[in-house]
């Protein structure tokens, strides 16, 4: 794969027309990283946007991810041919594992499959989503096992979960951090040392946030179904902080994880 984009497109709580019109505008802005999963229950509508735009299919990067109770071998396999048959699609970019919840997930077995689903055709790169550290470590063991990478780790990450040991851990193995609820679901907005870089640069609240996710090489995934909050945030890209703006943010002590599902989450 050519390197993943530096910005993506989250699809978390759109639906319908919505989902649609929101992604359709996203690919309008620019975005070519869409975010979904099957837990979303907007496949079909990200894969009708797709359908729907003279943007070549190659030129995207879609991602899906499987949710938690079906990671058993054949149900990855089962539930992987129905989201790519609700998306159109014959193949995502990335397949996730989207929580390492056990006694579903199985490395072993889970990765396997996810292993098959790459000979296939099916998928072109394996991802997981909220792994630990020490979840990477296992999981890269199991894939180096069956001759297969990882991607990517995607977890919540913004100012006020700095994901500082993780972000190390990712770089050290040449895997990227996706960056979900990359607004703190509109929390960062307001914090003071992200409004203060904001007024500096006559930028968003949100535009501070994504470029300093940027700046540290991870990719955000913001999701918006507002029209201007979607082009804003592809603008981003166009923001550059500089070094004291990102010692300021650095400097954000606080810590809010917004996204801990009980018995589902792993102990972070
Ligand atoms: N792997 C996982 O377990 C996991 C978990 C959570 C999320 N995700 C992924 O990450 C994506 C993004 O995370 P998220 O949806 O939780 O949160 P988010 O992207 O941090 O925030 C979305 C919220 O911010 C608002 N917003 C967007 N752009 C804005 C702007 N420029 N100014 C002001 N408000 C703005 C949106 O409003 P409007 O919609 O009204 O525009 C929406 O209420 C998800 O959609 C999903 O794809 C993955």
């Amino acid at each position: 794969m050519r390197r993943l984009p530096k910005i993506g497109f989250g699809t978390w709580m759109l639906s319908g027309a919505d989902c649609t019109a929101a992604v359709l505008a996203a690919i309008d802005a620019g975005y070519r990283f869409i975010d979904t999963a099957q837990y979303y229950d907007n496949e079909a509508q990200v894969g009708e946007a797709i359908a729907a735009t003279t943007v070549p299919r190659e030129e995207f990067v879609i991602a899906t991810k499987v949710w938690y109770d079906v990671l058993a071998h054949d149900d990855v396999l089962k539930s992987t041919a129905t989201s790519l048959k609700k998306l159109g699609l014959k193949y995502v970019d990335i397949l996730y594992v989207h929580w390492p919840t056990k006694p579903h997930y199985n490395p072993k077995e889970t990765l396997k499959a996810f292993s098959e689903l790459v000979d296939r055709g099916k998928v072109r790169h394996i991802g997981v989503s909220n792994f630990t550290p020490a979840l990477v470590d296992e999981a890269i063991g199991v894939c180096e096992a069956l001759g297969k990478g990882i991607i990517a780790d995607q977890v919540e990450h913004h100012p006020l979960l700095q994901q500082r040991r993780l972000r190390e851990h990712l770089q050290e193995r040449g895997l990227a951090l996706v960056a979900y609820s990359p607004l703190g679901r509109r929390r960062a907005l307001e914090v003071p040392e992200i409004v203060q870089v904001a007024k500096k640069h006559g930028a968003s609240s949100g535009q501070v946030s994504l470029a300093w996710i940027m700046d540290h090489g991870a990719i955000p995934i913001p999701k918006a179904k507002d029209p201007a909050h979607i082009k804003e945030n592809f603008d981003a890209l166009d923001l550059k902080l500089d070094r004291d703006d990102i010692a300021l943010i650095d400097s954000i002590r606080v810590e809010r994880r917004l996204i801990n599902p009980p018995s589902i989450a792993p102990d972070w």
